[in-house]
């Protein structure tokens, strides 16, 4: 038996999540063959147990078809994150849920779904534990770019289970309404609805969850904001001036949120086109590193504008999961394992902290920690439902 049938044996292994195997990624290494006795070292970039796991076992069914008796396989992985719940102080009504990303733009329209959708799929397709919240209560598009549009949930008491699907676990109040239903809320309601998807729903001990927000700035990231420590804000734009004046709002509440800035995706930056291959400017390209460092972080992706991203959309086929070869599927891999480095890097700090956001003053005051002096200077008493004037929906 020879190291290049052990590798034809082992070409039939796949890397979970890809099409790949673990031969052609190179992973294979220190074969060592002694009669019918083999060792060997899978070196692989994921830490996740179930990846280890499952390599080890079709391996070794694999190399005991070719008629090995004894086989050795040693997994090598980077070391698991350190094991924390990230809130060092302050509420996290989530504790099993160890990072959570606020996935933001300053308007809709921009690709934020598209986005969060992306990230999510490919941080699972890297082996972490992941799960998606459609926060977009006003347009919950999620469960049709992640293919689950015709799923209800399955409810449990008062529990709700999430849906699955590309290995990501998804909630949206679009699953939990009957389609073409409109919501007209009020601010304190959608405040509710964030804490209640934090709360009620059954996700895995994740981890990350990636929060599809509503664009803008207002309500529902300061309720997230305040319900769990935020590990990382992701803001999404095209290239246009007017849309980067909104990202500027857009990363300026993270700031004030105290949430720590992965980075913004230029998203339809430059055009692809199918037939020719060649990248054209439509809405501008490059305008936005620019306006990441004016607030300390950078660009972690230019995604272009292909016609595979918003078919993948409508079909529910992410193009990070459905065509991983391609360059945008790449770009979106190339942004999750920015994110993830990120996620690592705060946490070896000492994680996120929503503290500086709790509310400490008796309702009716502002809890908003933006303002100077709003904390100590009690505004009017509001009925509730109303707005309490400083812009951030603080009931
Ligand atoms: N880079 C892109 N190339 C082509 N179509 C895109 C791209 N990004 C988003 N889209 C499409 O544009 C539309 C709006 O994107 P979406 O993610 O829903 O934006 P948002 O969540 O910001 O409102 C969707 O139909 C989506 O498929
Ligand atoms: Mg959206």
């Amino acid at each position: 038996m020879t190291q290049e049938n052990v590798l034809e044996a082992l070409k039939n292994v796949t890397y979970p999540g890809f099409t790949k195997d673990i031969v052609t990624f190179g992973f294979v290494k220190d074969i060592i063959i002694n009669g019918s006795n083999i060792a060997l070292t899978i070196d692989i970039t994921s830490s996740a147990d179930e990846v280890k796991a499952q390599l080890n076992d079709e391996s070794t069914a694999e190399l005991k078809k070719l008629g090995f008796e004894q086989v050795s396989i040693n997994v090598t992985a980077p070391a698991a994150p350190k094991q924390m719940s990230n809130s060092v102080s302050g509420k996290n009504i989530a504790p099993h849920v160890k990072n959570f990303v606020m996935v933001s733009s300053g308007k809709g329209g921009v690709g934020k779904s598209t986005t969060a959708v992306n990230l999510a799929v490919a941080m699972a397709m890297q082996g972490k534990k992941v799960g998606l919240l459609d926060a977009d209560m006003y347009g919950p598009n999620v469960p049709r770019m992640m293919g689950v549009a015709d799923q209800k949930p399955e409810i449990e008491g008062n529990k709700v289970h999430p849906l699955k699907a590309y290995g990501v676990e998804i909630m949206s109040m679009g699953s939990l309404m009957e389609p073409g239903q409109s919501l007209i809320w009020r601010g304190s309601m959608i405040m509710k609805a964030i804490e209640q998807f934090l709360r009620d729903i059954l996700w895995s001990e994740l981890d990350v969850l990636v929060i599809d927000m509503p664009p803008g700035t207002g309500d529902a990231q300061l309720s997230l904001a305040q319900s769990v420590p935020v590990t990382a804000g992701v803001t999404v734009t095209t290239p246009q001036e007017v849309s980067l004046d909104d990202s500027r709002r857009s990363l300026d509440m993270f700031q004030k949120l105290h949430i720590p800035t992965a980075g913004v995706i230029e998203n339809m930056s430059g055009f692809i086109c199918p037939s020719c291959d060649t990248e054209s400017d439509i809405f501008g390209m490059g305008t936005t590193a620019p306006v990441a460092l004016e607030y300390d972080t950078e660009l972690i992706a230019r995604i272009p504008i292909e016609p595979a991203i918003r078919i993948g959309g409508d079909t529910g086929m992410p193009i990070t999961y459905n065509q991983p070869d391609s360059e945008t599927a790449k770009r979106y891999q190339a942004a999750a394992t920015s994110l993830l480095a990120f996620i690592d890097k705060v946490n070896a700090e000492g994680g996120a902290d929503n503290a500086a956001v709790q509310p400490t003053t008796p309702p009716g005051v502002s809890a908003c920690s933006t303002g100077a002096g709003a904390a100590s200077t009690p505004a009017p008493a509001k009925s509730e439902d109303e707005s309490c004037g400083t812009g951030c929906g603080c009931h």
